[in-house]
């Protein structure tokens, strides 16, 4: 049966989104002092909430304060301050709509001049050619290691329930630590976390037990997987429909498709291998194979930036449909769609032919956009990339020598 998108969806936990529409997860890179949300995460999230969505997914916080996908990135481990995060979860709700924490490690996916460690399946790097020394030379995990990363994501899962937040969705996609070891091109163990599918999703299904068996029934856990890889040999569809179905009995509430990584980033439209092409809704063919089998209720994010776009998605029988471009630009186009509106302006597209540097740009150009909307400027969808770049560099800078000094001093009080 097709959902209307301002349809009430009720999960598995109990807990019922006001309607379909989600804002996927962006690393907003706008962490404060300690790597805790501050000002400008609790400006953005309200303005985000009074525009209407179901549904807030945080950008990706770390479970780990040794293992950052940027240095202005949000930590939640044992060891961080509540009170920040219970401001952030309020942020969300004040407009009458959920928020889910998105949890993450990033194993291999570390940049080369971050301190910390830099973790995978194997000791197998980044290959972004002329690109690939921006990332760290990667060590292959011990079981132990791999132990105590699952016990991480079921405290910073139980840690979001205490702060407030409705639920965690567990980042499995986009070439980051799970993900890594869901691929086989990745993944080259010959122990229990390597070879076959079963194994190569141990420690997925193992993080998701516990952070079940840490959290209350009625809090939902969601799951972000690629619906494939887009690298021949990679994890594909087939992999993907299996995965959903090893999920499904284990409490999960969703489970949101996207694709790619670093190495192939899909998510932005911009698949190595050039066999999804469409500009938008680009992983909807293979989304709609999935829905037929999927015991699970799906979410659909990726180019998605039309209310016809959206039905067309809701029609091919997926439950909720997740942006995150659009809503940098236009933070209330849920409540557009309500009265029949569409945007008024798109993001200026990045036509570099180097596919690694036009994809940095374009999520620099969104991040230009979510720090404006957090002070409460209207968004400027012309900037040029290359100004959003630049910029987003320089903050970065800024970023890894607080983050720099900041671990010091946690390395000490441990
Ligand atoms: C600036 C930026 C940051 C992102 N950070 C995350 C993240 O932390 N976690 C995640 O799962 N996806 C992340 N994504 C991917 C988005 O969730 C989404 O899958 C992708 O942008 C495609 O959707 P869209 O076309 O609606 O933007 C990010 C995307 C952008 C542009």
């Amino acid at each position: 049966m097709t959902s209307e998108l301002f349809s009430p969806l009720s999960l598995r936990s109990g807990q019922v989104l006001r309607n379909r529409i989600a804002k996927a997860a962006m690393e907003e890179n706008m962490a404060a002092d300690g790597q805790l949300p501050g000002h400008e995460l609790f400006g953005l999230y309200r303005r985000w909430a009074e525009g209407g969505t179901g549904l807030l997914i945080t950008g990706n916080v770390m479970v780990h304060a040794e293992a950052l996908t940027g240095p202005a990135g949000v930590v939640l481990d044992e060891a961080a301050p509540l009170e920040p995060f219970t401001e952030w979860a309020k942020a969300g709700q004040s407009g009458g709509g959920k928020i889910w924490m998105q949890i993450n490690h990033p194993g291999r996916q570390i940049a080369s001049d971050m301190p910390g460690v830099v973790w995978g399946p194997s000791a197998v790097g980044v290959d972004l050619g002329k690109h690939s020394s921006r990332f760290g030379r990667p060590v292959a995990m011990t079981a132990e290691q791999i132990g105590e990363t699952v016990t991480r994501y079921a405290v910073t899962a139980q840690r979001a329930e205490e702060a407030g937040f409705d639920g965690v969705e567990i980042h499995a996609a986009h070439g980051y630590l799970l993900s890594q070891f869901l691929s086989p091109l990745v993944n080259k163990r010959t122990d229990q976390w390597g070879g076959s599918l079963e194994n190569r999703a141990r420690m997925l299904l193992d993080i998701v037990r516990a952070v079940r068996a840490a959290v209350s029934p009625s809090f939902a856990v969601a799951v972000k997987l690629n619906s494939a890889d887009f690298q021949r040999g990679g994890f594909d569809a087939d992999d993907a429909r299996q995965v959903i179905a090893m999920l499904a009995p284990l409490g999960v509430d969703l489970v949101e498709l996207s694709g790619g990584s670093y190495e192939s980033p899909a998510m932005s439209g911009r698949p190595a291998d050039a066999r999804t092409q469409a500009r938008e809704a680009y992983f909807l063919d293979l989304a709609k194979d999935l829905v037929r089998t999927s015991p699970l209720p799906l979410m659909l994010t990726g180019g998605i930036t039309r209310r016809e776009t959206a039905e067309r998605v809701l029609a091919s029988g997926v439950a909720v449909i997740g942006m995150g471009t659009a809503l940098a630009v236009t933070p209330d186009l849920p409540e557009r769609w309500r009265t029949r509106r569409e945007a008024e302006r798109q993001l200026r597209p990045v036509t570099w032919s180097d596919k690694a540097l036009a994809s940095a740009a374009g999520m620099a150009q969104v991040r230009h956009q979510m720090r404006r909307i957090a002070r409460g400027s209207r968004p400027t969808p012309g900037t040029h990339p290359a100004v959003a770049l630049l910029a987003e560099r320089r903050k970065q800078r800024r970023a890894l020598r607080r983050y720099r000094s900041w671990l010091e001093t946690v390395r000490r009080a441990a």
